[in-house]
Formats: structure tokens, C-alpha cells, sequence
């Protein structure tokens, strides 16, 4: 048994949705969350500049002492070298395992440019439906509309120009594949009425857990989480609330 929390970290908001299903499934389990708001988007940065400021709130997170690491943001996942990934402690990155896709002849993949052009959610998608026709769609500016809270109409008009750039039509299947979007899934299924959306955030913890298992590092008896903003604390306090479904204390934090 280990009672430290579980570290989880992104570039802003984001990464609540993955927090969620971390407090959902595995409920004795506390969360120190680390988010980079002052920098976001990760997702439109070189990957040498994502890894540095991926690297600090590594380090920040080791220093509140936890047993773990989550990334959960795919950008930061699939843009930082295996280095990143050794460590004190186990640290596990977004989920490439689309093994849990429905059959589909088409399959399109939303997530940040910086994503995309490492095609890792490509190559996942293709391991899974070796004959799906796969369209990347590198969403610029979507991320950070969510996490500036910009209203629906805008996100909406933002998600509608990717659609039609990048011929997503008659997709039956599709990967929410930044942690920024499942927290308007809705809008995507509105705009893809019918298609299957996946969120690999089950997956990412699903197998953080499995590691801490194999450890025995699973722990007993949660105690109080923290949520971390590098900006915008008061305007993530809300999103926290709405997520977890009650407060929780949300801080301020430099890098
Ligand atoms: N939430 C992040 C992801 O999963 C990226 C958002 C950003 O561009 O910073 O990729």
C-alpha cells in the first residue's frame, strides 16, 4: 500500500478529464494535478520547447512527493523522448491502444497539430483497423478556445473548419485525442451525429493503475487532492468543481 497521491499533469484544463476517471474508478487514490495555463497551447510549440516545459512539471510534481505520474495530455506524451519516462516513479503517458474502436471503414483523429505530426495516434488506429481509411485533423486553436473557456458557438465554428478541411465525413469512428475535447463532446457529436467517439483517458489510467498494482503501491485511504494552475486558478476553480462534482482546492503555482 502507498498513500502518497497520483501526479497528473497538462498543459491547462484539459487533463481534468483524465483527473476524473482517475477519482471515478479509483476513488481511495489522491490527485496532485499540475496544470501549465500561462503556456497554453502545448499543442501549436516545437516539440524541444514541449519536452522543457513538460520536464518542469515533472519536477514539480516529484517535489509534492508522488507515487506516480500521469500525462495526461497527448501532446506532451507524444512530443517528449523515452528519457521523459524514467524516473523515480512510474510515469505513463496518453494511451495508443485503440483496440477498443469499434469496426469502422473510416476513422478520423482529433487532436492537436503537435500530435499529429508525431502520428502516434496513427500508428495506434492502424494497429487496431489495419483496413480503415484514417484522416488526421490537426485542430489549431481548438485546445486553447476550451481552455480559455471561449463560448460554444466559437469552439463549435472552430471544430466545423477542421471537419470540412479535413474530410471527416462518413468517419464511423473517431479518437478524441486531446484531453482538451472530451470536455466538448458534445459538440462533436452534434457535428458527427452517429460516429463513435473515443477517449483514451480510461485506457492512460486504466494502465497507470496496473503499473502501481504490480507494486503494491495502490493506496488504502485517499486523502486531500490539489489542483495547481500556472494561471487562471480562479476560472479553473469553477471547471474543477463542475468535473469532480464538488470544491476542491485549486492554488496557484509558478514553474
Ligand atoms: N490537452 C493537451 C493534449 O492532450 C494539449 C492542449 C494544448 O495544445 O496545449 O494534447
Amino acid at each position: 500500500m502507498d498513500d502518497r497521491p497520483v501526479g497528473v499533469m497538462d498543459s491547462g484544463v484539459g487533463g481534468l478529464t483524465v483527473a476524473s476517471v482517475l477519482r471515478r474508478k479509483y476513488s481511495a487514490e489522491s490527485i496532485v494535478y499540475i496544470g501549465d495555463s500561462a503556456r497554453n497551447p502545448y499543442g501549436e510549440r516545437p516539440a524541444e520547447e514541449i519536452a522543457r516545459f513538460a520536464g518542469e512539471m515533472k519536477e514539480f510534481l516529484l517535489e509534492k512527493h508522488v507515487k506516480a505520474i500521469v500525462v495526461a495530455c497527448n501532446t506532451i506524451t507524444f512530443n517528449t523522448p523515452p528519457s521523459f519516462y524514467e524516473g523515480p516513479v512510474p510515469v505513463v503517458g496518453m494511451s495508443a491502444d485503440f483496440s477498443a474502436l469499434p469496426k469502422a471503414r473510416k476513422v478520423a483523429i482529433f487532436a492537436t497539430p503537435a500530435s499529429i505530426a508525431a502520428h502516434s495516434h496513427r500508428r495506434g488506429v492502424a494497429r487496431a483497423l489495419p483496413e480503415a481509411e484514417i484522416r488526421e485533423v490537426p485542430c489549431d486553436g481548438l485546445a486553447n478556445a476550451i481552455e480559455m473557456g471561449a463560448p460554444d458557438e466559437t469552439v463549435a465554428a472552430i471544430l466545423r473548419r477542421c471537419i470540412e478541411a479535413y474530410h471527416t465525413e462518413g468517419a464511423e469512428a473517431a479518437v478524441l485525442g486531446c484531453t482538451h475535447y472530451p470536455l466538448k463532446r458534445q459538440l462533436f457529436e452534434a457535428l458527427m451525429p452517429g460516429t463513435y467517439f473515443l477517449d483514451p483517458a480510461e485506457a492512460t489510467v486504466d494502465e497507470a493503475m496496473k503499473r502501481l498494482a504490480a507494486e503494491d503501491a495502490l493506496s488504502a485511504r485517499r486523502e486531500e487532492d490539489a489542483f495547481y494552475f500556472t494561471a487562471g486558478a480562479e476560472e479553473a476553480s469553477r471547471l474543477v468543481s463542475e468535473v469532480f462534482g464538488e470544491k476542491r482546492p485549486v492554488l496557484p503555482a509558478s514553474l
